[in-house]
């Protein structure tokens, strides 16, 4: 909740400061160049069809981390609230498709989340590879969330304005949570210097991305 409050703080000082990409970026090392929201808003099909899929994912990923980790209480209680509201993220954007008169189409692949994925720590102790998974999913909120304010920043839909700018403050909370629980359950991971190298890794990886109509691409 703290970092949501900074959050939503720097929102408002990035008006002021006019240093929005700076400030705004939740650690991030690198601002998406707002033209990729006129690249995604060319084919709204497109790309709401990868958010789509980008929400189930997200849940996905919740209810893994749960099975794996089932004996911590509080998280299985927090994770299983952010599964649903993924879920009822993806509802959302199927409505907003079916509603526009568009197909929902076949899963994406998501090379930007496939190059964290190889990222993340899985030969370590089991606790290491668990902090690991959670900093790999608040990586993603991290980026989502940024992605979404660049759409509500700068597409003409007003209604999808609005949309992104709401999914960005409850991407910005499950950043908050992810990376609240890594802090929480490590035992042996110095994870304030793990994340860092999680935002080193990942400033150099969305150099290669921003050209495409989708969530990371
Ligand atoms: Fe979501
Ligand atoms: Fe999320």
């Amino acid at each position: 909740m703290f970092c949501y409050i900074i959050f939503i703080n720097l929102i408002d000082i990035s008006k002021l400061a006019n240093r929005k990409n700076e400030i705004f970026m939740l650690g991030l090392k690198l601002s998406t160049d707002p033209r990729w929201a006129i690249i995604a808003e060319s084919n709204l099909e497109e790309i709401l069809t990868d958010h789509a899929w980008c929400e189930q994912k997200a849940a996905s990923n919740a209810i893994s981390l749960i099975a794996y980790n089932s004996e911590h209480q509080e998280l299985v209680h927090e994770l299983t609230i952010i599964a649903i509201e993924e879920m009822q993220h993806f509802q959302m954007v199927i409505d907003i498709i079916h509603k526009r008169g568009y197909t929902l189409g076949r899963e994406r692949k998501d090379d930007y989340v496939n190059q964290l994925m190889k990222f993340a720590k899985k030969d370590g102790s089991r606790n290491m590879a668990f902090i690991d998974r959670l900093l790999f999913a608040a990586m993603i909120e991290a980026r989502s969330c940024e992605r979404f304010r660049v759409l509500s920043q700068h597409i003409n839909d007003k209604e999808l304005a609005k949309f992104y700018y709401d999914l960005m403050v409850s991407e910005a909370n499950h950043y908050t949570t992810f990376l609240n629980f890594a802090r929480r359950y490590s035992v042996d991971v110095d994870v304030d210097k793990r994340w860092k190298e999680w935002l080193t890794f990942e400033g150099k990886l969305i150099q290669h991305y921003g050209k495409t109509q989708t969530v990371h691409g």
